[in-house]
């Protein structure tokens, strides 16, 4: 089987072919192309992401996105006569009628190239932005349209879930992964921009949320401390380095912040507090000078990691956990893999995944991994709709 993913849930744009083979539990991948238009500059002045602009940026790129796609897996052939005919294009105009540009942009594509060797097209219904989301899924039924191709509606946190479990097999070859069933219970702790959850996974690909943020989202916290710090957004990835250089060139730790929640008897977090926390902290130093950066952003990282690891830790003896999954943009951090991980040596062979570098934030990869552990079930275009809460 042969898909196609398509993601915009947030900031990225990310576009992915594979190919995969399924036998029992056990999902062989090729990846045969993959794409992706990140838009962090764009939000830069806005210290987040400013959800109309995102929208506005994905229906401008996603065309180009989708020739450098097929391109990149040797899809991309052009015809004079067009395969798709005036009455589907009428459809899929109609499809996309907020997004005139995208349209026309699309249309000119579509009556240019072949029909490629695609069986489904996974898209991502939510959770995320609900009109950055809109855009892909109208992109993605436009295609579907075009080309009779059936959907595969994704749940970006699963896709989050399956990144973490694709493991490169051979080790050296950067597109051929495999995904098997790991050992369950497994508890996975997906933390990102938008989420911070502890999803249990007791029997393989059903999940049940038992934890999560009842405010901001670690990333969140990350990046707004990060900007009380003058840092632009995103600016998680700069607290961490921070910390880590306050770690190595052993600072003092003048600075205490709050461990939201740490002791509280569920698995569920806050971070809004220590986010204020660091205002106050910051507002009482006015100008923190770089060596100050440094002990504010360790101690803030230090507190974030203490929570994760308690709750996580919490979790695991409540439901005899055998596996834990980590991932989600926060989890490129290396010392909060570093962390769980060490966690998990406390338990006799428990397992531990983490997604390379590269698929730890979003991207299209991992929704096309989530499409095909499942073996790509499809639903009719009219049931997909943009679910910016969808829970797993
Ligand atoms: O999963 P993701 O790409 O997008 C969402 O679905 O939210 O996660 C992005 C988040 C941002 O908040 C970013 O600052 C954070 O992940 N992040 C990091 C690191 N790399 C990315 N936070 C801390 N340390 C990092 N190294
Ligand atoms: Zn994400």
């Amino acid at each position: 089987m042969k898909i196609l993913a398509i993601e915009t849930s947030f900031d990225e744009a990310g576009l992915a072919i594979v190919e995969y083979e399924q036998k029992g539990t056990t999902t062989t991948i090729e990846v045969l192309s993959d794409t992706l238009f990140s838009q962090a500059k764009e939000h830069e002045e806005y210290g987040g992401v400013y959800p109309t602009l995102a929208k506005q940026i994905h229906a401008k790129n996603l065309t180009s996105l989708l020739t450098r796609t097929l391109t990149e897996a040797h899809l991309y052939t052009t015809t004079d006569t067009s395969e798709v005919s005036g009455e589907k294009l009428l459809e899929i105009q109609t499809i996309l009628e907020r997004e005139p540009e995208m349209y026309a942009q699309l249309a000119g594509l579509l009556v240019t190239i072949r029909r490629p060797d695609i069986d489904a097209i996974a898209i991502t219904r939510g959770p995320g932005l609900e009109p950055a989301l809109w855009i892909g899924i109208g992109f993605a039924k436009a295609l579907s349209v075009a080309w009779d191709i059936p959907l595969t509606p994704v749940n970006h946190m699963e896709g989050h879930v399956a990144a973490a479990l694709a493991v490169q097999s051979p080790k050296e070859n950067r597109k051929k992964f495999i995904i098997e069933q790991p050992k369950l219970p497994a508890l996975a702790l997906l933390i990102s921009g938008a989420h911070t959850e502890l999803i249990l996974v007791k029997d393989w690909l059903h999940y049940k949320k038992i934890g999560s943020t009842r405010d901001d989202a670690i990333g969140e916290a990350y990046d707004k401390a990060a900007r009380l710090l003058g840092f632009p957004y995103p600016g998680g990835p700069k607290i961490s380095q921070l910390a880590s250089e306050a770690r190595e060139e052993n600072l003092d730790q003048p600075y205490s912040l709050p461990r939201p929640m740490l002791t509280t008897d569920d698995f569920d977090f806050s971070f809004s507090g220590l986010k204020t926390a660091v205002r106050t902290l910051v507002e009482s130093i006015e100008t923190p000078t770089e060596i100050q950066k440094k002990q504010i952003a360790r101690e803030f990282d230090d507190a974030a990691i203490e929570v994760l690891v308690r709750k996580t830790k919490n979790a695991i003896e409540a439901h005899a956990v055998q596996t834990l999954i980590v991932s989600g943009g926060v989890s490129a951090s290396a010392h909060i893999r570093a962390n769980l991980e060490k966690l998990t040596k406390e338990y006799e062979d428990m397992s531990f995944y983490v997604p390379s570098l590269d698929l730890a934030t979003d991207n299209g990869r991992m929704i096309v991994f989530a499409a095909a552990i499942h073996n790509s079930p499809t639903a009719p275009a009219e049931d997909i709709l943009a679910t910016g809460n969808l829970s797993l």
